[in-house]
C-alpha cells in the first residue's frame, strides 16, 4: 500500500484546509446555534470545485479521484460537519448515482447543474418505517405508462430544502420486491411535493434535515434512473461509494478533536506544568494518534479500491465502521482534555462530538455495517 499524494491530491487537500479555516471556521458557533448554512458558502465550495469532484469537467464536474474527494472531506470535516455533509451527498450519492447509471440526457439535464454546484441534490431513501431494513420502501411510484405516479413519506433527508432535484427511490411492485423498486428524479416545485419541517437535531445542526411529502406527484418516465426495477440496487452501489465520504468525514471530525486537544494540552497548566507532561493526557493523545491514523489508512484504502476499479464495498463499510467509532471515540476524549472548556461552545470539542454522533447512524449504521462486512466474509 503506498499512499504517497501527487502535486495535484495536495494541492486539492491545502485548498480545502484553507477554505474550513478562513471561511467555514468564522461565524461556525452562530450556524450551529442557529441552524443555518448561507447558500453564500456552498457558491463558494462550488467555486473551488468540490460539489462534483469524482464528475467529468464535460458534466461540470472537477474530474477528479476519490483520493482527493477524501483528502477534501477530510479537511472540511475537522471544522465543519454540516458543511462536509452537503459536500458528501452531492457527490457520492447524487452526483455519483447520476453520473454512473443516469442516460446522457438526464446527465445533461441534472448532472452539469449538480455537479458545477450551481444547484445541490438530495437522495432519498430512508422512511419512517424503512431506514436500516430498507427493502421495506411504503412509497409507491405507481406505472402509468408514460409516467409514474409518486405517493409516501421520506425521513430524515440531508439538503431536505435547499436541494432543487431530489433521487427518490420508491415502489412500483410490491410482489417483485426489492426487484420491483425504482430510483426517480423528482424537481423540486413539481405538483404535490411538499417539503416537511426543518429536525431539531443533536448534531449537523447547519445541514438542513427534512422529511418530504408525495401526494400524486406525476414523475415522467424519463426521470427513472436504470431500467424499471433497478432502483434498490442503484441505492445499494451508490450508498457503497457513499460509505466512504461519511467514513471520510468521521475521519475529520476524529482529526479535528485531535489537533485542537493536542494543542491545548501544550498550552494549558495544571499542577505546575503543562497537562500534556502528565502521563494520563498524553497517552489519551497517543491512543488518539494511533487510532486516526489506522482509520486514514482504511478511509484511503477504500478509496483507492474505488478509483482502482476494484469491489470497495467491503473496504468501504470496514472504513466507515471503523472510522466513525473512532469519531466518537476521539471527540469524547477531546472533550474531557480541555476539561470545563471542553463543555464550551467556543472551543468547539463539544461541536465535534455532538456531530460525530451521526457519523455511526446515516448511512447505514455501525450495526448495518458489520451486517455488510460479516456477509461479505463469511460469503466463500
Ligand atoms: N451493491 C449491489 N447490490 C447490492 C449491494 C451492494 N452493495 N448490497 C445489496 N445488494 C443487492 C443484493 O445483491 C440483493 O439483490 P439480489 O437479491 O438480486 O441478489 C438486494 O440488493 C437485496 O440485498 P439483501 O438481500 O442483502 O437485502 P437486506 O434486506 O438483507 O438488506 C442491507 C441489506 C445492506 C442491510 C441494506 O438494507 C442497507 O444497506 N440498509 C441500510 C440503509 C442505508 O444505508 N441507508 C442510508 C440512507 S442515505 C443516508 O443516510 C445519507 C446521509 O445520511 C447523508
Ligand atoms: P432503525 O433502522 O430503526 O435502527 C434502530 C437501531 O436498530 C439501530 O441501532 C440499528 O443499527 C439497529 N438495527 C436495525 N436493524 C438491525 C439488524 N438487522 N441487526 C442489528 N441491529 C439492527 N436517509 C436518507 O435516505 N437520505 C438522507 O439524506 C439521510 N440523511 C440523514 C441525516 C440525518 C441527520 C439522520 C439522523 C438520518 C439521515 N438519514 C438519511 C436516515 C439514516 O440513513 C437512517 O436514520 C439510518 O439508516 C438508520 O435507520 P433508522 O433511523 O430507521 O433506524
Amino acid at each position: 500500500m503506498d499512499f504517497s499524494l501527487s502535486e495535484e491530491q495536495l494541492m486539492i487537500q491545502q485548498a480545502a484546509k484553507d477554505f474550513a479555516q478562513n471561511e467555514l471556521l468564522p461565524g461556525i458557533v452562530e450556524r450551529d446555534d442557529a441552524q443555518k448554512f448561507p447558500w453564500e458558502l456552498v457558491e463558494k465550495m462550488a467555486g473551488l470545485g468540490f460539489m462534483g469532484m469524482m464528475v467529468d469537467e464535460k458534466y461540470g464536474g472537477s474530474g477528479l479521484d476519490t483520493l482527493s474527494y477524501v483528502l477534501a472531506m477530510e479537511e472540511l470535516s475537522k471544522v465543519d460537519a454540516s458543511a462536509s455533509v452537503m459536500v458528501s451527498v452531492n457527490n457520492s450519492l447524487v452526483c455519483w448515482g447520476l453520473d454512473a447509471f443516469g442516460t446522457e440526457a438526464q446527465k445533461e439535464k441534472y448532472l452539469t447543474r449538480l455537479a458545477s454546484g450551481e444547484v445541490i441534490g438530495a437522495f432519498c431513501l430512508s422512511e419512517p418505517e424503512a431506514g436500516s431494513d430498507a427493502t421495506s420502501q411504503k412509497t409507491t411510484a405507481i406505472d402509468k405508462g408514460d409516467h409514474y405516479i409518486l405517493n409516501g413519506t421520506k425521513n430524515w433527508i440531508t439538503n431536505g430544502s435547499s436541494a432543487e432535484i431530489y433521487l427518490v427511490i420508491a415502489q412500483t411492485d410490491t410482489e417483485k420486491g426489492h426487484r420491483g423498486i425504482n430510483a426517480l428524479i423528482v424537481e423540486k416545485g413539481m405538483d404535490g411535493f411538499e417539503i416537511g419541517p426543518k429536525e431539531n437535531k443533536l448534531g449537523i445542526r447547519g445541514s438542513d434535515t427534512h422529511s418530504l411529502i408525495f401526494n400524486d406527484v406525476k414523475i415522467p418516465k424519463e426521470n427513472r434512473i436504470g431500467e424499471d426495477g433497478f432502483g434498490f440496487k442503484f441505492a445499494m452501489k451508490t450508498l457503497s461509494g457513499g460509505r466512504i465520504g461519511i467514513a471520510a468525514q468521521a475521519l475529520g471530525i476524529a482529526a479535528g478533536a485531535y489537533e485542537l486537544s493536542k494543542k491545548y494540552a501544550k498550552e494549558r497548566k495544571a499542577f505546575g506544568t503543562e497537562i500534556a507532561n502528565h502521563q494520563a493526557i498524553a497517552f489519551k493523545l497517543a491512543d488518539m494518534h494511533t487510532k486516526i491514523q489506522a482509520a486514514r489508512y482504511l478511509v484511503y484504502q477504500a478509496a483507492c479500491d474505488k478509483d482502482a476499479g476494484k469491489d470497495y464495498s467491503l473496504s468501504g463499510a470496514m472504513a466507515k465502521l471503523y472510522a466513525s467509532e473512532v469519531a466518537m471515540e476521539t471527540a469524547v476524549e477531546a472533550v474531557q482534555i480541555h476539561g470545563g472548556n471542553g463543555f464550551v461552545k467556543e472551543y468547539h470539542v463539544e461541536r465535534l462530538m455532538r456531530d460525530a454522533k451521526i457519523t455511526q447512524i446515516y448511512e447505514g449504521t455501525s450495526e448495518i455495517q458489520k451486517m455488510v462486512i460479516s456477509r461479505s466474509i463469511l460469503k466463500d
